[in-house]
């Protein structure tokens, strides 16, 4: 049975003399031991490179969905390296302008903006706003008349594709909550009313066919699919979304950044597209930058059944596997290279059964009560989604660089869990 494949670490994880992983110069037992567990550690390096490479690939029009993983940290990071920012609520504005992040790099979106979201969102005076609804539209239109600035605004389509990804994170087929339908005749009305109103100035369409899509061949579609609609309006914005998957476990590989920006761009000259490019990266930027550091603490034997390894954390800090049976890859960190012949269910601490972490885990042998497990590939949307179930503290959250760790999201506190009651 074979070690943790490499390429699902950090880009900077290295393997000691004694066969520990270290992040970033920093040996990760030593972090759980500082930090306590459970731990997300983002490899900050890899974080950076990520964003490069949209950069390099989608120029101005790269864009990173802070859903992924926010904090002000993050936010810092991405706008450092170039990237705009994909908010998709008042709460994610709100951190990304606490970050000091320039309201005209920020992209706000959402299918149901509230009016206060809006408002705060034009008299901030973000770069874009991506028009989900007509009822958005009524919205801005009140805003705009009764003084807020007047935004720049795309109009969002469903194309009516569907990627090839889970059902939850699809988001481009016609019976969708997003956009206005492309077949319907919907776009083409809401374009209409955009491009005559005086509340807004209409600069593009945008399309995001859904979330970890593999086959590029998805994105293609949707840009052949697109081009008649977009091509005539020749309108100077086209933002293709995000939803570029990441290998989670052994036996998965994705297109890189740079593959998906070239297939884009090769997709959209062909279609006689000459809108300028964006993309909005979440999971592509931050998955792969971080991995999840549990503390052992029951190894149960069921004989003839299985063994169940309970862990620190669970489906409070992490739900993918819950809400989508999204796999991960265990391994221990002081054994980065060890065979791994053991096969467990990696559970977490809640009360259901639901709450797994990795159904069949592979692991060493001598796995024990008290070892530190690690998950890999946990930067994106484990943090972003995690709960307070049972009561349970979220994770703090550090990044690793030059051999220096820096909490960016201190562990929640007991008293944390007393601070909105009334
Ligand atoms: N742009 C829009 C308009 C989106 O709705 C999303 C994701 C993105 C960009 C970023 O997609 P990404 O590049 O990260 O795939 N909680 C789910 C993923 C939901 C994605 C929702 N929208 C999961 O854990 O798989």
């Amino acid at each position: 049975m074979t070690p943790l494949p490499r390429h699902l670490l950090p880009d900077t994880a290295a393997v000691g003399a004694r066969g520990r992983l270290a992040i970033g110069g920093c040996d990760v037992i030593e972090l759980a031991g500082r930090f306590g567990t459970p731990l997300f550690v983002y490899d900050e390096e890899h974080l950076r490179i990520r964003c490069r490479e949209a950069v390099a690939a989608f120029g101005d029009g790269a864009t990173y969905a802070a859903k992924a993983f926010l904090c002000r940290a993050m936010a810092r990071l991405v706008h450092e390296e170039g990237m705009g920012i994909d908010v998709a609520s008042g709460g994610e504005l709100h951190v990304a302008l606490a970050a000091g992040v320039p309201a005209a790099r920020l992209v706000l979106h959402g299918n149901n903006k509230s009016e206060a979201e809006l408002a705060r969102a034009l008299h901030a005076g973000v770069g874009r706003v991506v028009v989900d609804s007509h009822d958005e539209l009524d919205r801005i239109e009140a805003l705009v008349a009764a003084g807020s600035p007047p935004p720049q605004v795309l109009i969002r389509v469903t194309p009516g594709v569907e990627a090839h990804t889970h059902v939850y994170v699809q988001t481009g087929q016609a019976d969708s909550k997003f956009g206005f339908g492309l077949v319907s005749g919907a776009a083409a009305d809401a374009v209409a009313r955009a491009a005559a109103s005086s509340a807004m100035e209409l600069v593009g369409i945008h399309a995001h066919i859904g979330s970890n899509v593999f086959v590029l061949s998805s994105f293609t579609q949707a840009v052949d699919v697109l081009a008649d609609f977009v091509v005539p309006l020749a309108l100077p914005e086209l933002s293709l979304g995000g939803g570029l998957g990441v290998a989670y476990v052994q036996g998965e590989q994705a297109p890189t950044i740079t593959e998906w920006g070239a297939v884009l761009a090769k997709a959209c000259a062909e279609a006689g597209i000459t809108s300028r490019l964006s993309a909005e990266p979440g999971r592509a930027i931050a998955a792969g930058a971080a991995l999840t550091l549990y503390t052992v603490g029951t190894i149960k034997e069921i004989d003839g059944i299985r063994t169940y390894v309970a862990v620190d954390g669970g489906m409070s800090d992490n739900p993918r596997p819950v809400l989508y049976g999204s796999g991960y890859e265990a391994f221990l960190p002081r054994a980065v290279d060890a065979d791994r012949p053991r096969v467990v269910r990696v559970v977490g601490k809640h009360c259901e059964s639901g709450d797994v972490v990795v159904a069949d885990a592979r692991l060493p042998p001598d796995l024990a009560v008290g070892d530190v497990l690690a998950t890999p590939v946990t930067g994106a949307y484990g943090h972003s989604m995690a709960s307070n179930y049972n009561k349970i503290t979220r994770p703090a959250v550090v990044f690793v660089a030059d051999g220096e760790a820096r909490v960016v999201v201190r562990r929640e506190t007991l008293d944390d869990l007393l601070a909105l009651d009334a």
